[in-house]
Order: C-alpha cells, then structure tokens, then sequence
C-alpha cells in the first residue's frame, strides 16, 4: 500500500476545469482496491485550503475505515437503505463535522490570524476598536441554529474542495444521506453537542467506468442564474459553452453508449438486482416535457425506449397525498405532481 506520497512530478496535474467536469457521484466502488492514505491527506488538505468564515476552521471530518472502525455496525445502522452497499464496497468513509463553537471560540483568533496575514486591512475599513467592540459583539450574539446555518454552507465548501481533489486523482466520490436513524452517528462517536455531522462521503476506487455513464443532466444555465433581478436569465453565450466543452467540464451527457449494460453487468457479478427505478408513464411524459431541464437526445431516447419496452408503476395514492400535504400546508405549487384524473 503507497502510504506515502509519490514524487510531485509523478502526480498528474488535472487541471480543475477537467477535475470540476470529470467529478460524478460513483455508486459502484472496488472493494478489492484502496484508496492510498496521501490521496485521503491531499482531499483532506483541500478542504483545509477552502474559503472559511473570519478564518474560523469549523469544518473537520474523522476518516473512518470499515476494517478498522468499532463504530462500523452502527454506521451502517444509520445510513440510509441506498446506501448500504455503497458504504461497503467503499474504501474510505469521511465523516465531514461543523464545530459550531468555531464560530464563538475562534473568530477573534481567525481575524487576528488574517490581519498578521496581510488579509483584512484598514483600506477595506477593518479596525480593531470597530471590531471588538461592534462586530465580534454582533457575531458572537448570533443563537446557535442561525450560527449552524451559517457554518453549515461553509462545511460544504470544504467537502466540494476535497471531492475536487478527489477526483482530480482518480479517486471516486459520493455523499450519502444517514437518514436511517438520526442522531445515530453523532451518538456512536460520542460527539459533542456543539459538533454537527453534516455528510457522510464515500471515497474509493470506481468498479464502474470513472465517467460513470456520462455527465448527470441538470437544469438549463438560464433556469437557474439570473441576471440583475430575479426571473431575468443570465444566459450562458454559445462561445463559453463550446470552450467548456473543449476544456471537459461539460461532458457528455447520461445516458452514454452502454451504460445500462454495464450496470446490469455490475450487478450480475455481484448477484443483485439489476433492475431500473421505473417512474409512472405520465411521470415519464411531464419530466421530458418540462422546458426547465436540459435534456438532451440520449435520455430523450431512452426515456422513449423504457415508455415503449417496460411496465411501468401506476401512481401510488401516497404520492398524492405527499403533495396535497404540501399543499395545503405549505402553500407550495406542486399540482404539476398529481395525477390528472
Ligand atoms: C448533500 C448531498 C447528499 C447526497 N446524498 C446522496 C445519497 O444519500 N445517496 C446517493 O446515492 N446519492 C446522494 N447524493 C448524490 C446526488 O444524488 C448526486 O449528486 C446527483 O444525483 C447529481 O449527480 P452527480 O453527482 O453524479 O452529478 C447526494 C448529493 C449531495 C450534494
């Protein structure tokens, strides 16, 4: 095992425009294959070097091994079903914590830290007396759960950094949910209460191809950023897009040429269920007509395919009432989601 790190002329020099557009959630890990310890220090370094509030270091992690860990049983307890197979095969699980008495116990520190640095100056209206006696007062009155809120958004800076990292390494990533039993992990580990376990991430090698079957769809650039007010699109200029292409951020869309052959073969292997998540056909329908998303030929096709070849669900009743529930209560618009009949 290459515990120590290669020469830095060995290590290959992603740059981040790939490493952004290379990343995909990985489901599928070796579990015969791990993760060297200079990659998990390099990811956890990156997180280190992320932007952070007054310099207050409020996200830490534990990195645990499943060989290794006596708290593995409860883990696997707490994660959510879906994620089970995924925490076993993995090689490395980082646990990712916002301290939030980072905030109270080390902001003057963290302002200290960026004055000797040469960061915060008098030219941006930085000055001790304004901040001891208005600022570090102000901030320090925030209640814990604004406090959370606050730290919570800059632990997943930290975690974006190393999956960036990650996968500019070759190493695959996923964050999971450990919705199973709330409270579970933070007890296991005997956290304390100002520690908040914000993600579980799972790091190994991918046993599916690293491209995992194509770029993920997403929204169009124009749903989602504005420009000036809100509800004006900021439109990406065609130029960009063709140059990000070129520099592999925007990849090819899910799903590539033999994707599902390879899952169904994963699965084979591994003596699982090799089955699709089936969505009712209306369901179907509706999301390949909504103008919001940027969906392009292949999942247009097999969505046609999987319509015309598969039996599908029908609506279940729970569904229904989900969204009337939100509804009412919420006052939210989710007609879109309930049956038409
Ligand atoms: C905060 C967070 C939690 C997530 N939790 C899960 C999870 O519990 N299980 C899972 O399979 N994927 C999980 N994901 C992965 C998302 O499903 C995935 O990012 C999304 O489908 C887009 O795909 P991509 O990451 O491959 O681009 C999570 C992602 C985020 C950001």
């Amino acid at each position: 095992m290459a515990d120590s790190a290669p020469p830095a002329n060995e290590v290959p020099d992603v740059p981040i425009l790939r490493a952004l557009g290379d990343r995909r959630s990985i489901r599928y890990f070796d579990d015969s294959r791990e993760v060297e310890r200079w990659k998990i220090e390099t990811m956890l370094q990156a997180a280190r070097f992320a932007s952070c509030q007054g310099n207050i270091n409020c996200t830490e992690a534990i990195v645990v091994r499943r060989d290794e860990c006596e708290h593995w049983e409860d883990l696997e307890e707490c994660v959510s079903g879906f994620n089970v197979q995924i925490i076993n095969q993995a090689s490395h699980l980082i646990l990712w914590l916002t301290n939030i008495n980072a905030w109270y116990g080390r902001a003057v520190d963290g302002i200290g830290s960026l004055s000797l640095s040469g960061a915060t100056t008098k030219y941006h209206g930085w000055n001790y007396e304004f901040s001891m006696t208005q600022t570090i007062p102000r901030l320090m009155s925030f209640p814990p759960e604004r406090t959370e809120m606050l730290l919570r958004f800059e632990s997943g800076q930290a975690v974006a950094n190393a999956m960036a990292a990650g996968t500019g390494l070759g190493v695959g990533n996923i964050l999971i949910a450990f919705g199973r039993k709330p409270g579970g992990v933070e007890k296991a580990f005997g956290l304390p209460l100002n520690y908040k376990f914000t993600w579980g991430h799972a790091v190994g090698y991918p046993l599916e191809d690293a491209a995992a079957g194509g770029q993920r769809p997403r929204l169009r650039f124009e749903k989602l950023f504005h420009d000036n007010a809100l509800g004006t699109p900021y439109v990406c200029q065609p130029s960009t897009e063709a140059m990000l292409r070129e520099k592999g951020l925007i990849q090819e869309q899910a799903p590539t040429e033999g994707r599902f052959e390879e899952i169904v073969g994963i699965a084979d292997r591994h003596g699982r269920d090799a089955g699709m998540l089936y969505f009712p056909a209306a369901e179907i329908r509706r999301l390949m007509a909504d103008e919001d998303w940027d969906f392009g030929p292949r999942i247009r096709a097999k969505a046609e395919e999987v319509l015309a070849t598969e039996e599908l669900p029908e609506y279940p009743q729970e569904m229904k009432d989900t969204f009337m529930k939100l509804m009412n209560e919420r006052g939210i618009d989710a007609t879109k989601f309930l049956p038409k009949d």
